[in-house]
């Protein structure tokens, strides 16, 4: 595995992939790896012939009050797993060269980014976007992995995608849950014993939404508030429950092809997020 801190020798490798004729995967990450990490790292490295990692805690995609400074950070632990994965080359950027001083650019993806998280985390999405589309200028994949998990991010990314014609196919992997249902996030190291058994609600929560759908509820306001419910009672603080085009991220009022069901709540400092599709994309 090629390890690189800077743009110049991530461009000669890429390159050098390119004109050996293998396709190039990429994985944007921000590090503590865990098998849903993984998982889009083993789907690129079956389908592109040179799989890229990035491991970049973005500072621009956290808020003044958020945990930019305590977001775990395990550099020699995730290398040795992208290691073993048979990952091609790891891009660790150097954050002063990465945002120098006076870097002034700063893409927002309108609609897309209102609601949800958008609302909750004002500037968020645009710092995603932001080093999204640095990092896929800077590799320049054939094809960029996403977590269904970050339902909103999908639906920015590939919003931004397609407004800036970016020369690449963005793939989405499904989320990779805990036996009990939980779906790994490295916020999840956070969790106290007591917040970990209790955080097995979020998923629980919405896969009732899910049954209940598939039985016929196709009230997207009531399928919400009785979500909300089932939250609330497990003792969670709920950011906000809502039923959305998973595409769009447009609130819906029924069940409809690509309706999703997503939630934040919080469990003490820890704020988690999950979503599941309640009816397939067409
Ligand atoms: P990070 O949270 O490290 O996630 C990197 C990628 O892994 C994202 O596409 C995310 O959706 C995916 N992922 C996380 N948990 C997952 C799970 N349980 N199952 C499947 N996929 C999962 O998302 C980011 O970093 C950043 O916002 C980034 C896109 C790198 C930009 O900074």
């Amino acid at each position: 595995m090629i390890e690189v801190s800077a743009l110049e020798p991530l461009r000669a490798a890429v390159r050098q992939a390119r004109e050996a004729g293998r396709s190039i995967g990429f994985v944007p990450t921000m590090g503590a790896l865990h098998e849903g990490h993984l998982s889009l790292v083993r789907r690129s490295r079956r389908e592109c012939g040179f799989t890229a990692v990035s491991i970049f805690v973005n500072p621009l995609q956290f808020g003044p009050q958020e945990d930019f400074a305590r977001y775990p950070r395990r550099p020699r632990e995730d290398a040795a797993l992208l290691e073993r994965e048979g990952v091609d080359l790891l891009y660790a950027p150097d954050a002063a060269a990465f945002y120098p001083r006076d870097f002034s650019t700063s893409l927002a993806v309108a609609e897309v980014s209102d609601g949800g998280e958008g609302a909750v985390r004002p500037g968020h999405f645009q710092g995603v976007a932001t080093v999204v589309a640095k990092l896929l200028h800077q590799v320049a994949p054939d094809v960029a992995y996403f977590g269904r998990k970050d339902l909103q991010q999908t639906a920015v990314i590939r919003r931004m995608v397609r407004d800036l014609d970016f020369p690449v196919r963005v793939a989405l992997g499904e989320t990779v849950r805990d036996p009990d249902g939980l779906a790994l996030s490295s916020r999840n190291a956070y969790l106290s014993a007591e917040e970990r058994r209790l955080a097995v609600s979020l998923p629980r929560a919405l896969l009732a939404a899910r049954g209940r759908a598939a039985a016929g509820e196709k009230g997207a306001h009531a399928l919400a508030r009785q979500t909300r419910e089932d939250l609330e009672g497990a003792g969670l603080a709920v950011d906000y429950v809502e039923v959305v085009d998973a595409e769009t991220m447009r609130p819906l009022d029924r069940v409809e092809a690509g309706a999703a069901i997503a939630a934040a709540v919080r469990l003490g400092k820890t704020r988690l997020i999950d979503n599941v599709l309640l009816l397939e994309e067409r």
